[in-house]
């Protein structure tokens, strides 16, 4: 999978994925990650990319020519890589405020694109009408405001990444983490079974696999209904309780 941001700022995208989980991954060839300057494509001789709004108001807006340029050569670069194998343009994702709400359902969707776009904003946004042209979706990493695309970008190049194949080394562990099926995931141990005087719940000692299934979906369940009542209203709604069968009279 390859993911390309457009930004005024690649180093502090590139610094932050270039560690740990994703940085290995990257370095194992399951990802690419490149980071565009849009500045690198104005055509101001002073290599402004910003300008007052029309109608007054707060703030400089991003140029609609730096951004549209920069997208054409970045997409023209994807599409010539792809020879037509695949003739879907690539989808070109706006971090935004103002998008949809990223989770993990959409970090799902996306990991099975061959190629995503991520195009961060700065100052008070971009010119709407070079996103009317180029953006294919909008996604909000929450409802609060950041100072600029790219901690959103990062934050959803990592989610995603996470489940490109090959990226964990352990398959299960996105399986049955939190928001994999809806639930939070139920609480963990590891040694020593006794600390600060607080043992490790008995059935995890047990060595059996259905009780200890049972208990984990029992634990996930709770703590969903309590940290997080709308998810689990959702998981009741898509599961509902299966009557008794062969209850006594
Ligand atoms: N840019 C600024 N705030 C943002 C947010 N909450 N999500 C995505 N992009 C943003």
């Amino acid at each position: 999978m390859h993911f390309h941001i457009m930004t005024l700022f690649p180093e502090m995208v590139l610094d932050g994925l270039h560690t740990s989980i994703i940085g290995r991954a990257e370095e194992k060839g399951y990802i690419s990650i490149e980071a565009v300057n849009i500045r690198d494509y104005t055509l101001d001789r002073h290599k402004k990319v910003d300008d007052y709004t029309y109608g007054g108001g707060a703030g400089m807006l991003m140029q609609a020519q730096p951004v549209y340029d920069c997208w054409k050569a970045l997409d023209e670069k994807i599409t010539r890589r792809k020879k037509n194998e695949d003739s879907r343009k690539t989808r070109v994702i706006y971090v935004t405020p103002q998008g949809e709400v990223f989770n993990q359902n959409k970090a799902a969707e996306l990991s099975g694109e061959e190629d995503l776009i991520f195009l961060c904003g700065h100052y008070e946004g971009i010119d709407e009408r070079v996103l009317e042209e180029i953006v294919t979706d909008s996604i909000s990493i929450g409802d609060y405001v950041l100072t600029g695309g790219e901690l959103a970008a990062m934050v959803m190049i990592d989610a995603i990444s996470r489940l490109v194949p090959g990226v964990l080394n352990n398959g299960e562990s996105a399986q049955t983490e939190s928001h994999a099926d809806g639930l939070l995931e139920y609480p963990q141990y590891s040694r020593p079974e006794v600390w600060h005087e607080r043992k490790v719940p008995e059935v995890l000692l047990s060595g059996h696999h259905a009780n200890i299934a049972k208990w984990r979906l029992e634990q996930s369940l709770e703590r969903t209904r309590q940290r997080r009542p709308d998810l689990y209203e959702a998981y009741i709604t898509a599961h509902p309780p299966q009557p008794l069968k062969n209850r006594r009279k």
